[in-house]
Parts: structure tokens; sequence; C-alpha cells
């Protein structure tokens, strides 16, 4: 992102000057070409910024109906003015806006056919919600398990619908403990609660992935690459040792992070990848994933948790 985009905060859906930097030639060859995404409703979340903008931009090319979550109106409607997508508004730190932007995308979509849980962040010191949930644990986890439960009905109804979550490469790093999922018992260190978030990613995609098997939503998480973006904004330490050096050793653009997503939103059998963590566009079931994200009873204990955490333990999945 140059200097310029990042005061403006919405750097990434400025024009792209070639079709290698915005992505697309990328996703239109892996989707065939033409717009095979047309009649088709995807709901992108951190979509403001970053991965999410630069997907948003992506799939409208491919002629989907798009409509985007953001945390600030502003910026929300910058990327929406920039693409024709359709903005929303919530902050994922509180679950009632998580409960009533869901609410205003049942009322706006009568078909859901993809949701990009993408919203994310690393957060310096520990938070706790007024949720009564750590920061971390709350946005990159525990609001797109919320909204994807309130959305589960309308994607059963959408054949072929999938859920994609943008998880990352620190998956490995990341341990939960279902006991200490807060963080109170810890000692709290930004990194280390970034992964556990990542690989709760995994375990949630895997999880609802077994549960609807064999129907849909399908479910799949992947790492989108090391992406130059707004990432780390809040945390002088990020900014410092993860943008620049990012920068040095040829980190993405945010398209080239966001061709991964769109394609799984676009591929024509969501069901080959079912469950799967993806490195990019190459599935990993070993190398590049935590022991824990391949613990199947850990995921089922993981969603159950996570469903009494914001109050979907009646879920009928
Ligand atoms: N960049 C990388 O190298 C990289 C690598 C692996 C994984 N990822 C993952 O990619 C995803 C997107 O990150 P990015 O790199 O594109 O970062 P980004 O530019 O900072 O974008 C993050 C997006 O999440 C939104 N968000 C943050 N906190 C939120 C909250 N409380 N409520 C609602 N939305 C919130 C942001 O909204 P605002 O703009 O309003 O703050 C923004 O739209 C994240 O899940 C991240 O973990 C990134």
């Amino acid at each position: 992102m140059t200097s310029t985009a990042a005061a403006d905060g919405v750097g990434s859906v400025r024009p792209a000057t070639s079709s290698a930097e915005s992505g697309q030639a990328e996703v239109a060859a892996a989707a065939g070409g033409g717009r095979p995404m047309a009649g088709r409703t995807v709901v992108v979340t951190g979509a403001s910024a970053g991965i999410g903008a630069a997907a948003v931009r992506q799939l409208v090319g491919l002629g989907a109906r798009v409509v985007l979550l953001g945390r600030c109106p502003r910026k929300a409607a910058a990327v929406a003015a920039a693409t024709g997508a359709t903005p929303l508004v919530a902050d994922f730190a509180r679950l009632a806006e998580v409960r009533r932007v869901a609410a205003e995308l049942l009322e706006l979509c009568p078909r859901i056919d993809v949701l990009v849980n993408n919203a994310g962040g690393v957060f310096p010191r520990r938070v706790v919600t007024e949720d009564g949930n750590e920061l971390t644990f709350q946005v990159n986890h525990l609001a797109g398990f919320l909204l994807t439960g309130l959305l589960l009905p309308r994607l059963r109804e959408t054949a072929g619908s999938r859920v994609v979550v943008t998880s990352s490469l620190i998956n490995p790093l990341g341990r939960i403990d279902l006991d200490d999922l807060d963080r109170s018992r810890r000692r709290y260190h930004q990194f280390a609660a970034y992964a556990d978030s990542k690989l709760a990613n995994i375990l949630f995609a895997r999880e609802l992935a077994r549960r609807t098997a064999p129907g849909h939503p399908t479910a799949a998480a992947v790492h989108p690459g090391l992406v130059i973006t707004e990432f780390g904004r809040d945390s002088w330490f990020v900014r410092t040792f993860y943008g620049r050096p990012l920068r040095l050793f040829g980190a993405r653009s945010a398209a080239g992070g966001a061709a991964p997503l769109v394609r799984l939103a676009s591929r024509p059998d969501p069901a080959a990848v079912n469950g799967a963590y993806l490195h990019r566009f190459r599935r990993r079931e070993r190398v590049l994933v935590g022991r824990q994200a391949r613990d199947p009873e850990l995921a089922r204990r993981l969603w159950e948790v996570s469903a009494e955490l914001v109050g979907l333990d009646g879920l009928d999945i």
C-alpha cells in the first residue's frame, strides 16, 4: 500500500495499475474466464481494507453480487463506491452488532452462496469485550462463528454454498486451551493470542464441514500468503517488525492475497476441499498445519464451547 493510500485508509481499493496487481487475471484464469459468479451472492467480512477489500473487487469482477462488512462506515462506504458492492457495518468486538448485521443480511439476501469470514487483527494488549471474551478470540473467531451460525439457514437453502475462513501460516504456533480461552490464566502475548485464533479458524472450518457433510455449506480455511495490508495497525511491534521487512522480502499485494480466497469462493467443486486447510492454493494436511489443527475431538469441543459463549448452543447442526 502506498503511504497516501494508507492515509485515506482505503488504499487497497485504489484503481489497480495492472491486471497482475489486481489479481484479476489470476482469478479469472483459475475460474475459466467470463463471469462465473453471475447470479451468486457473496458476503465478505473484514472487507473495508486489505485482503477483504481486494477480494470484493475481484468477486464483483467475476459477476457476483457482493455485500461487504466493515467496522468503519467511512471505509466500508469507500470500498462500496469503488466496487459497486453493498456496504454493511458491524464492530465484531460487540456480539450484539454481529446479531444485528446478521438480521440485516437475512433481510437483504434471498440467497447466500458464499460467506467469507475474513475480519481479523492482532491486538497488543489483553482486552475483555463487553461480551466477556478476550478481544482477539472474539474478533478473529467467535464473531465469525456467530455470524455463520445465524446465516446457516440461508446458506443451507442455497445449493453449492460455502464458507471460506481466512486463517494463517502462524497456526502451528497456536495452542487452544479450552479452559482458558479468554487468556485470564496465561500471560497475554499478542502473537500467541493471534496464533490461537488462526488455529481456531481451521478447527471451525473442519468441524463445520464435518457437521454439514454431505450437504452444504462446505467449508475451508486458507492462508492468503504474506500480504502488505493495514494488518498490525494496532500494534507498534507488528508494524515495525512485520510490515517493513515484509516489503523488503517481496510480500504480496492485497490483490495477490485475495486471490486464494476468491478461488475458493468461485471454484465449481467446493466439496473437493470441504474441511481443508490451504496454504494459498495448495491443500495442506501435515506440513504447515499445527498438531491441534488435526484433532477432530478438539474441533468438536471448541465448536461446543464457542456455541455456548455466543449463545448458539441450541443451534440445530
Ligand atoms: N496480511 C497478512 O500477511 C495476513 C497473513 C495471514 C492471514 N491474514 C489474515 O487476513 C485477514 C485480513 O487481514 P488483512 O491483512 O487484510 O488486514 P487489514 O488490512 O487490517 O484488514 C482487516 C479487516 O478486518 C476488519 N476488522 C478488524 N477488526 C474488526 C472488528 N473489531 N470488527 C469488524 N471488522 C474488523 C478491518 O476493519 P477496519 O478497516 O474498519 O479496521 C478490516 O476490514 C485477517 O483475518 C488476517 O488475520 C493476513
